[in-house]
């Protein structure tokens, strides 16, 4: 554990160091949960942003984009329940007088559980070896068995406890399990709690409930509330989606973690329209193709894995969600929720404004039912980062810090070098960025010897370096070096911008 938070640790340091994320307002102490991104973190949120905004919108014809405003009637969030149910449930311990989330307590707790089934999996791995069977180990090992079933009981009565809102029984459940606070590692609880977590705020001048405003707890009301608008003036067809990336906004209980859990905070959301009935079908679809897109940054595959969800949100019938193997653990990264009609019927009751479609092919009008994809960009950017950032010890035993990012999502796509200050390198290294730079970020550096240089570019994750020596103005050859490898070749400067291409355009992720 104390690894896991050393290397977190590393991870918010390189991206302070290197200007991918700052403290917010740091000369004023900060403000807690708020970040800001540097000059490089600006470059890979918006390199991230493109490449879901590619796979979504541009690749997938019956998807189209919307840029919603932030603020929106007040009566969407009654009609979509986030007024009356966007609650989490806290609890303080007493003597440390820190607050946490009763269900992320009971969460940890059943996580706890589950890691020693892995411990008692990787011992019969051990025991058996060549011969060792995971499957029936884990359906016959007597203490896999007694956790697995004391994890059951214990999600059944946090479903149950939740679901009725009965959060006297769910602090009798952190009793009975005998949770403690990690920090006064006391079990003395106060009782459980309701909190609204949305940001509420006054818009005009005229003061009272009528003028009471918020911001928006999640992007996806505002793909609802436009659905016809979009239906109609695009004339789309069901099964359609609608995509959106925006600034969300919530009043975090527990904040922490870097930017994992944020009060100010970015989404990348898709509502998928579809027939009622056929929702299952496209659940499936969604949770295969968001998984996808995620293995394709080639970050590990068993970085992944799906956690179906036991408390099911007030407007799904399904849900799960895609979680990575952060610095912390494997923790949510995205969910894919069916939400069938809940939110456009709940805004045709609010509005008064039917909010139906026209099946052609049925011949009939239905409210369409919706399949949602839903990440966070920050989170994704932290999955990113920490995926990538290794150290390396190199054959001469010399050590690195590289950050092997995906080549398409790297802040800058190649950093040109003259060898030495004089004898018109520089200008030739300048002439090679002016034509660079209308496909590429590029980065010019002629400070320090070439080991230096590289060593810079290797923390930020430049794919390329270019260096231009004397044989380049005798032959228009520089020689070209790779992150990943250190591998060097002698590239014409004519070939260059192919050379490059071919390593970091979309089509590399996702072709
Ligand atoms: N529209 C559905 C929705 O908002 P959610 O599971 O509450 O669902 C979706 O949020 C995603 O937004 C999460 O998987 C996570 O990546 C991101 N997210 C949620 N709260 C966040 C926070 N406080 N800070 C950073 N990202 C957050």
């Amino acid at each position: 554990m104390e690894q896991k938070d050393d290397f977190l640790k590393e991870v918010i340091s390189h991206a302070k160091e290197y200007g991918f994320v700052f403290p917010s307002s740091e000369i004023y102490d900060g403000l807690a949960a708020t970040y800001d991104y540097g000059q490089l973190g600006a470059e890979l949120k918006n390199n991230i942003k493109n490449y879901w905004w590619t796979s979504m919108v541009q690749m997938n014809e019956n998807i189209v984009g919307l840029d919603a405003a932030i603020f929106m009637h007040p009566t969407t969030w009654k009609a979509s329940g986030h007024v009356d149910a966007f609650n989490d449930p806290l609890i303080d311990n007493k003597d440390s007088k820190k607050r946490y989330r009763a269900d992320v307590l009971i969460e940890e707790h059943i996580e706890k559980i589950r890691q020693k089934i892995d411990k008692e999996v990787e011992k019969g791995k051990k025991r058996f070896a060549e011969g060792f069977d995971e499957t029936q180990f884990r359906a016959t090992n007597p203490n896999v068995l007694r956790n697995a079933t004391k994890i059951t009981e214990i999600e059944d009565r946090m479903r149950e406890t939740l679901e009725n809102n009965d959060l006297e029984g769910v602090k009798k459940l952190i009793e009975d399990l005998e949770i403690a606070c990690p920090v006064s590692g006391s079990k003395n609880w106060t009782e459980v709690r309701q909190f609204n977590l949305m940001f509420s705020t006054e818009m005009g001048s005229v003061a009272g409930d009528a003028s009471t405003i918020y911001l928006r707890p999640e992007t996806a009301q505002g793909i609802f509330v436009n659905f016809l608008n979009v239906q109609k003036s695009g004339r789309m067809k069901i099964p359609f989606g609608i995509a959106q990336i925006g600034k969300a906004f919530r009043n975090e209980i527990i904040a922490r973690q870097f930017i994992f859990r944020m009060r100010e905070f970015e989404q990348m959301e898709m509502q998928f329209f579809v027939r009622p009935g056929e929702e299952m079908k496209w659940y499936d679809y969604w949770k295969e193709y968001r998984l996808k897109w995620h293995k394709a940054l080639g970050l590990g595959d068993e970085n992944y894995r799906f956690h179906d969800h036991i408390k099911l949100a007030h407007y799904a019938n399904a849900a799960a969600d895609i979680e990575f193997n952060f610095p912390m653990g494997f923790k949510e990264l995205e969910g894919i929720h069916s939400r069938t009609d809940y939110d456009l019927k709940q805004h045709e009751q609010f509005s008064g404004k039917k909010l139906q479609y026209f099946d052609p092919e049925l011949n009939q009008n239905y409210v369409p039912y919706v399949i949602e994809t839903s990440i966070g960009l920050d989170r994704m950017f932290l999955a990113i980062l920490s995926a990538s950032l290794k150290k390396e010890v190199l054959e001469d035993g010399s050590d690195r810090t590289v950050l092997k990012l995906p080549a398409a999502l790297a802040p800058y796509k190649v950093a040109v070098m003259p060898l030495t200050k004089k004898d018109g390198l520089p200008e030739k290294a300048r002439a090679i960025i002016d034509d660079l730079k209308f496909d590429y970020n590029c980065q010019y550096d002629e400070k320090d010897s070439p080991g230096k240089r590289y060593r810079r570019q290797d923390a930020i994750g430049t794919p390329y370096c270019v260096m231009v020596d004397h044989q380049t103005l005798e032959d228009d050859t520089v020689t070209v070096r790779d992150i990943d490898t250190m591998e060097q070749i002698r590239v014409k400067v004519s070939e260059l911008n192919g050379v490059i291409r071919e390593r970091v355009s979309m089509k590399t992720l996702l072709g």
